[in-house]
């Protein structure tokens, strides 16, 4: 079967990440978190006191920059930066809490956006972010387009951070996720929009199985259906 590009797009915590990785395992493809690329990029500017408002700070701290994916032994994609991995450190608060104003940087997202076109070049990829199907793969095979109440989101949120870290308190959560699809949705580059031959998928309702059913179904009839 022919391979495609998956590129899947939403809000921030409607499972985006969940449904990619799993249907990337499914389908044998690879699978790129972009989201992560760029809370890696906040981890080393807030690291290195980078200043925002200063371009040729910003370039040459990305030029110092290194990001590679590694599956683990679990067989998970884990981000290393400049050798170290940093999956633990980009998913705390105080990451989500600077990662979208790093975001909204043109600096950092035409350097994001080349590395992640290079890791799509073959085709066989899933990856899940604000601005994939619309900017870094508008020529993606299957576009999604994820969305769910904000109070579901809070609470998966919840649920994520207590496994991974600690108990976050549920308004802290909402407040965090509000304030990003607002930055995400409002920002000149690349802001968050569906593409217009994105499927939309409203998952408030809906179990991750059956998420990532619905997703696998559709990339196979886009795999059997691709000419050329
Ligand atoms: O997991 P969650 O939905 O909370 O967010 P994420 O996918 O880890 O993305 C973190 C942040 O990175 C977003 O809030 C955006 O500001 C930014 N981002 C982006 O600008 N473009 C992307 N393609 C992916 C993420």
């Amino acid at each position: 079967m022919k391979k495609i590009v998956i590129a899947i797009d939403g809000y921030s915590a409607c499972g985006k990440s969940t449904t990619a990785r799993e249907v990337a395992s499914i389908l044998g493809y690879r699978y790129v978190d972009s989201g992560a690329m760029y809370r890696a990029v906040t981890l080393y500017f807030l690291d290195h006191h980078i200043a925002l408002t200063n371009p040729k700070e910003i370039s040459r701290a990305l030029s110092q920059i290194h990001l590679s994916f590694h599956i683990n032994k679990h067989g998970l994609n884990e981000l290393f930066m400049n050798g170290i991995n940093v999956e633990k450190s980009i998913r705390k608060m105080r990451i989500s809490e600077n990662v979208s104003p790093v975001s909204v940087l043109k600096e950092v997202r035409s350097a994001m956006v080349e590395q992640q076109r290079k890791f799509g070049k073959d085709k066989g990829i899933v990856m899940d972010g604000r601005d994939i199907g619309t900017v870094v793969f508008p020529n993606a095979e299957l576009k999604l387009f994820l969305t769910a109440d904000i109070q579901v989101r809070a609470f998966r949120r919840q649920q994520e951070l207590l496994e991974r870290d600690k108990l976050v308190d549920l308004n802290t959560i909402m407040a965090n996720l509000t304030a990003r699809d607002r930055i995400d949705s409002q920002r000149k580059e690349s802001p968050l929009v569906k593409a217009a031959d994105a499927i939309e998928i409203n998952t408030t309702h809906i179990t991750l199985d059956e998420q990532v059913d619905e997703t696998v179904r559709l990339a196979l009839w886009k795999m059997i259906t691709k000419k050329g």
